[in-house]
């Protein structure tokens, strides 16, 4: 019979059984592999590390090309748990789940309002907006928490005194459950409750690292995206993932069962190893797939008779854009192409990653993560390639080699190439984008010179090329001078809702007013998707 050991544990596997077969089977894959396809070799994320007994596995297919010429057999063997199979009764493999370390960006743009917090201490009571909930004798402290899809932040703040005491980030540990949102409903619809369980553990898992007695965490604000947001809390998320795509407050809003997409509740309700009374609060959702991080980077933002943009570009990327008095909302349905997800040549920022591109005439000039070998390229870089493919006129507007190739070489040591199916996978990811931004300037009657500030949100906006991202039409063609980048104004938006009662209330408030636009309810809405597949400026 052979043996497959994972992360330590003896499973057990068949012959011409796949890795993740038998790796689901013994209810491993959960907190450790991830799978979005599942098992077709298409979205690349079951990735393995083959520590010993690689010559007992069947041969590399296709899918696992990209892997094959990064997998250093003296060190470890890269594979595709999904395609890789047992090929021996007298195999011994040992795997261990791929691990990587993930470029994120902790910080951003800070909210302006002053230090006025809901959690208070009086001698040893706790006090919510002024209401007991609790005793604590000694120093308070309060969690900023942003999940995202991808990856989570927390801040650690001195309730006392609103300083920020700590930072934490991580890879959002639900990635088994699939790169994307809609991947991750659909596993929870499957595994009720796996999902939660996991963001929790891994929390308290931070938690207990943070250089404060637990005990004195008194208060939580979480801010994410939808999914992300009733994932965290326990709610049923199904809604989210078919039409009309409302979470379950939004649809209690709509049968009068509430008036607030907010949630509350209490750290020991969670499993939150706080405060056993310390209180949790979920900001408030937009509307549809526009979530609480959205309604977070609003607190961080000025919000005047200016017309300003802001974009969050994701997995799921979202655009709100106006003034005080009208604002309009829209989420694009951009997929994971921008994180390396689907491409051949993609990766995540990671080690190993390329992050800056320029061609030269006899190849590239690169810019990379780490000091090894380049293993992929991710968002900015792509975004690069494209642009200078384009530049160079050696790619036209759809994405076609001019010399009918349908590739071309990055590197070749290992060998990394930047394929024909590669463009077309960022140009429709970048059409979605594009078509969000142009939809709302449109509806709001303005033009992007209009835009006096055009805000840039997320850990990819920090790296990408302004004129790169222009010259493919990802983003709008407003001036560098008015272009404002602003980190992870989600995690800082949620630390000023934490630090400030009246940002709160002021956000509480905002989510009501804002308009939010269903794209493809657009009538036009598959002309203006075709025409922003173009790999070209967009008109000003
Ligand atoms: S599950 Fe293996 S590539 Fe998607």
């Amino acid at each position: 019979m052979p043996e497959l050991i994972f992360n330590g544990k003896r499973i057990d596997i068949a012959v011409g059984e796949t890795l993740l077969a038998a790796i689901a089977r013994a209810g491993e894959a959960a907190h450790s592999v991830a799978s979005s396809c599942p098992g077709a070799g298409r979205c690349k994320e079951c990735i393995v590390q083959v520590l010993a007994g690689s010559d007992a596995l069947s041969d590399w297919t296709q899918a696992e090309s990209f892997l094959r010429h990064h997998s250093d057999s003296e060190v470890a063997v890269h594979r595709l748990a999904c395609q890789a199979r047992i090929t021996r009764a007298d195999a011994v493999v040992r795997v261990e789940a791929f691990k990587r370390k993930l470029d994120i960006a902790m910080n951003g743009r800070a909210a302006a309002d002053t230090f006025d917090p809901w959690i208070t201490r009086d001698g040893a009571r706790l006090l919510c907006d002024g209401k007991e909930f609790g005793n604590h004798a000694g120093s308070i402290h309060g969690l900023a928490v942003d999940v995202g899809t991808t990856t989570c932040v927390l801040h650690l703040v001195d309730l006392s005194t609103g300083d920020t005491l700590d930072m934490r980030a991580f890879e959002n540990p639900q990635r088994f459950g699939g790169s994307d949102v809609i991947h991750r409903i659909s596993y929870d619809g499957h595994n009720p409750g796996q999902l939660h369980r996991t963001i929790i553990a891994y929390l308290n898992r931070e938690i207990r690292s943070l250089p404060v007695d637990p005990n004195g965490i008194v208060a939580l604000v979480v801010a994410g995206n939808p999914t992300m947001r009733d994932l965290f809390f326990g709610i049923d998320v199904r809604s989210i993932g078919q039409s009309p795509f409302m979470s379950a407050t939004q649809a209690d809003i709509l049968a009068g069962r509430r008036r607030s997409t907010a949630v509350w509740t209490g750290g020991q309700e969670l499993g939150i190893d706080i405060h056993p009374q310390g209180r949790v609060y979920g900001m408030p959702l937009i509307s549809n797939h526009v979530g609480a991080d959205t309604a977070a980077v609003l607190a961080t933002l000025p919000l005047n008779d200016r017309p300003f943009m802001m974009i969050d570009i994701g997995t799921n990327t979202e655009v709100v854009a106006g003034c005080e008095s009208r604002l309009l909302a829209a989420s694009c349905a951009a997929g994971p192409a921008f994180e390396g997800g689907r491409l051949g040549c993609g990766i995540a920022a990671c080690e190993g990653a390329i992050t800056r591109m320029r061609r030269r005439p006899d190849g590239w000039d690169l810019s990379l993560i780490g000091n090894g070998p380049a293993r992929g390229i991710c968002g900015s870089g792509l975004v690069d390639i494209l642009a200078e493919l384009r530049r160079t006129e050696e790619i036209d507007v759809l994405g076609r080699f001019d010399d009918g190739e349908t590739r071309v070489t990055v590197a070749d040591s290992p060998p990394l190439h930047f394929t024909r199916s590669d463009a077309s996978e960022l140009a429709q990811t970048k059409a979605a984008i594009g078509l969000g931004q142009a939809v709302l300037l449109r509806h709001l009657g303005i033009g992007p010179g209009d835009l006096r500030a055009y805000y840039l949100a997320g850990a990819f906006a920090n790296h990408i090329d302004l004129e790169s991202g222009r010259r493919i039409g990802l983003l709008l063609p407003v001036p560098d001078g008015h272009v404002v980048r602003i980190g992870n104004a989600s995690v800082e938006g949620a630390k000023g809702v934490l630090r400030s009662r009246s940002c709160r209330d002021r956000i509480e408030g905002l989510v009501r007013q804002i308009e939010h636009l269903e794209l493809e309810k657009e009538p036009d809405f598959f002309d203006l998707f075709a025409e922003m597949t173009q790999l070209q400026p967009i008109s000003a």
